[in-house]
């Protein structure tokens, strides 16, 4: 059985793991190497991931007592960021994730949930509803990544 729950300091391991893994085996196809390394590298700023955990809305999936998945929202509205891992994809995971923050930004008075979403989330985002509003180059510690600003009405 799958649980969500908020996460705490103490998953910051899991957490990271998930993030550089997902992305070197998943986010992989869609970028360059280069791209991948430095992207993956954000899992060593745990200063960041504090700060995530303490000042976003930051939920885990859990399964059998191990960390499959996470989500965060952050400023109320901003979905900022959705993983899961490798090894448990298209089980639905990433939609019960997706609920529970779309909920949270409803239950606070929000009626827009937007996101910056990477190519490779995209046609999931899309399959979700979510709308398209520009496709941009976001700049990631001094390197530009291909991603698409997307939002949806809640
Ligand atoms: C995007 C992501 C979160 C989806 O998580 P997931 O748990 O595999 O998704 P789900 O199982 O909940 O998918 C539900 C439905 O969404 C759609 N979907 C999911 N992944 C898809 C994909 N890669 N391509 C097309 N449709 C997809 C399907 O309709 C799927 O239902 P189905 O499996 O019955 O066909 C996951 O692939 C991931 O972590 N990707 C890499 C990290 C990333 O880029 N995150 C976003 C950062 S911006």
């Amino acid at each position: 059985m799958i649980q969500i729950r908020k996460a705490n300091l103490k998953d910051i391991p899991f957490i990271t793991t998930i993030f550089r893994d997902t992305i070197m085996h998943v986010n992989a196809k869609d970028y360059s190497e280069k791209q991948i390394r430095v992207w993956a590298s954000g899992a060593l700023d745990i200063d960041k991931w504090e700060d995530r955990i303490e000042n976003s809305y930051f939920i885990v999936a859990e399964l059998n007592d191990s960390i499959v998945g996470f989500a965060y929202l952050s400023n109320g509205n901003y979905f900022d960021g959705l993983f899961i891992h490798k090894d448990h994809l298209r089980k639905g995971f990433g939609i019960k994730l997706m609920r529970i923050i779309e909920s949270q930004a409803l239950a606070k008075g929000h009626e827009v949930i937007k996101a910056d979403v990477s190519i490779t989330a995209l046609p999931f985002f899309e399959d979700q509803y979510y709308i398209v509003e520009k496709k941009q180059k976001k700049n990631y510690k001094g390197l530009a990544f291909e991603i698409f600003k997307v939002y949806k009405e809640l």
